[in-house]
């Protein structure tokens, strides 16, 4: 790997001990993927800031790199905390998970990044522009940036996220290069797709049959950013998918971006995705929308939805700061609370204690939370579209059962 004078002072340890750890791990990183060099980062997203996934252990590590004095060069987010950093303790979360978070919360402080906890960073002030290498960490975020905005990111951990935010560089292979942005398999879609869940189960298929490859999709004639979201979340998590195009709509899909000898995926209906997502359950504990974080335009439509109604179950819509700052601002924020539904920021239901606080089944329209909730919250889930997460927010049921 070539360094510049500067780089090689840095891993020298000339700009102190927090560079110099983040140098070495960004370097042991670019010599493993064969990259010739670093280039610079615009901005970083570093996932790995739950206490629940961190644990003791995470927090030592990240307070003794944070006790080396170095800040963050590039503008830094979070990814989503294990509870909502301001309401948490109106929300029922245990008072010792909460202390050991916030203290999280001011360890990445103290390095620089900005407590931010989003894994739609884009919606919320940090949007990189076409063409833009960074740094992120959250598989979602990946996704989007890369597939939607055109931007260059790898999916990073969220270790080498924060050696680029002390750095401000990333080692320049893999998505960062041209070549290694073509599909892989070419996806003809020939069902109709709607909701979000629509979204998510075709991106559940899609996953499962293309692991870490490229898909390029043809057959899906408009989806909005919510959807594009949502399929791109739940590809990275049935699958590793850090990228994918579809013919007319994303941006990098205009250059026919694919390989040679591609093969062929045709999708015919999206039952298997609903089945697969899908756990024996009709009681329902806990209703989560907002997986990816939710847009503005979607808490207009959990408003609409729930107009008039009251719910029994809890409801959880998680979304970032910003975009739960502007519904405040314009009224939707009271006219979702009136119905007794929560709207939180800063952190999502699969890194969040539910079981601790004992929840034991869940509904939601998003793919990549009914696909990580038995796993890492070992919930029942149901899995459908928003309307049917509603019923069963009021009902406290799910279907007619
Ligand atoms: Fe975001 Fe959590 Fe879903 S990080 S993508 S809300 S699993």
């Amino acid at each position: 790997m070539h360094y510049t004078k500067k780089q090689k002072s840095m891993l020298n340890g000339d700009e102190g001990k927090g560079v110099q750890k983040a140098m070495e791990i960004l370097s042991a990183l670019g010599k493993i993927y064969g990259a010739k060099r670093f280039i610079p980062v615009e901005s970083v997203q570093v996932s790995g800031v739950s206490y629940k996934n961190l644990g003791e252990e995470g927090l030592d590590l990240l307070n003794d790199w944070a006790e080396y004095g170095n800040k963050a060069r590039v503008v830094a987010f979070l990814n989503p905390a294990g509870m909502d950093l301001v309401n948490w303790e109106t929300l029922g979360f245990p008072q010792e998970f909460a202390v050991k978070q916030l203290r999280v919360i001011d360890v990445f402080k103290k390095m620089g990044l900005q407590p931010k906890c989003t894994c739609t960073p884009y919606l919320a002030g940090n949007k990189p522009g076409f063409g833009a290498h960074i740094a992120w960490s959250e598989s979602s975020a990946v996704s989007y940036a890369n597939s939607v905005l055109g931007a260059r990111t790898n999916r990073e951990s969220g270790i080498s996220a924060l050696s680029s935010a002390l750095t401000g560089l990333t080692p320049e292979y893999g998505l960062h290069l041209d070549v290694n942005r073509k599909a892989d398999y070419i996806v003809k879609v020939k069902t109709g797709l709607d909701s979000l869940s629509d979204f998510g189960a075709l991106g559940y298929i899609v996953g499962k049959k293309v692991g870490g490859g490229i898909p390029y999709f043809k057959g899906i004639k408009c989806a909005t950013l919510e959807q594009l979201k949502s399929l791109g979340a739940a590809m990275a998590a049935s699958g590793s998918v850090a990228m994918y195009h579809i013919e007319n709509l994303t941006p990098e899909a205009k250059n026919n971006p694919v390989k040679k000898d591609i093969s062929q995926i045709i999708i015919e209906e999206l039952t298997p995705g609903y089945n697969a997502l899908n756990t024996k359950t009709n009681k329902i504990d806990l209703v989560s929308i907002g997986c990816p974080h939710a847009s503005y335009e979607e808490l207009k439509q959990i408003a609409s939805n729930l107009e008039g109604k009251k719910v029994k179950t809890a409801l959880w819509i998680t979304t970032s700061q910003d975009v739960k700052k502007k519904a405040k601002q314009t009224g939707l924020l009271a006219k979702i609370e009136k119905s007794g539904a929560f709207v939180l920021s800063d952190t999502c239901i699969v890194v969040a204690p539910v079981w601790e606080m004992g929840f034991r089944s869940l509904a939601t329209n998003s793919g990549k939370a009914a696909f990580y909730a038995p796993s890492h919250c070992k919930l029942n889930v149901r899995y459908g579209t928003l309307s049917q997460c509603i019923d069963a927010a009021v009902s406290g049921r799910w279907g007619d059962d």
